[in-house]
């Protein structure tokens, strides 16, 4: 939160033990480039539900972001099974 407004948002699902999922990590877009998103990643990899778990997450772009911080290319091939209504 900064003057009331939310500028950053992040979700883990985790089984407290073996592995945890990091979704929908944004940081709003007038906020970026101030090391918030570092911040946050590293509050978040420290959490004790997830700190002593394998992080997994999914990004089609933004690797250079989470390379710093330990976070390796996956060598297994990522699957989808998209909705159809
Ligand atoms: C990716 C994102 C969360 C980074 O947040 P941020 O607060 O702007 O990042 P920081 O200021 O902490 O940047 C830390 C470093 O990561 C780099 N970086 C930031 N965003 C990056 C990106 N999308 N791709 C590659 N590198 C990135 C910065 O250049 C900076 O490098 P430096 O330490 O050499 O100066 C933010 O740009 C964002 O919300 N992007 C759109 C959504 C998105 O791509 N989310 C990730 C999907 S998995």
């Amino acid at each position: 939160m900064r003057y009331g407004q939310t500028v950053g948002f992040v979700r883990a699902i985790t089984d407290h033990s073996v592995n945890s999922y990091i979704c929908d990590f944004v940081i709003a877009e007038e906020c970026r480039g101030e090391k918030l998103g570092t911040w946050m990643l590293e509050v978040l990899m420290a959490h004790p539900d997830l700190a002593r778990t394998n992080q997994l997450l999914i990004t089609e772009n933004a690797q250079a972001f989470y390379e710093p911080h330990g976070f390796l290319q996956h060598p297994f091939t990522c699957m989808k099974r998209p909705f159809r209504a």
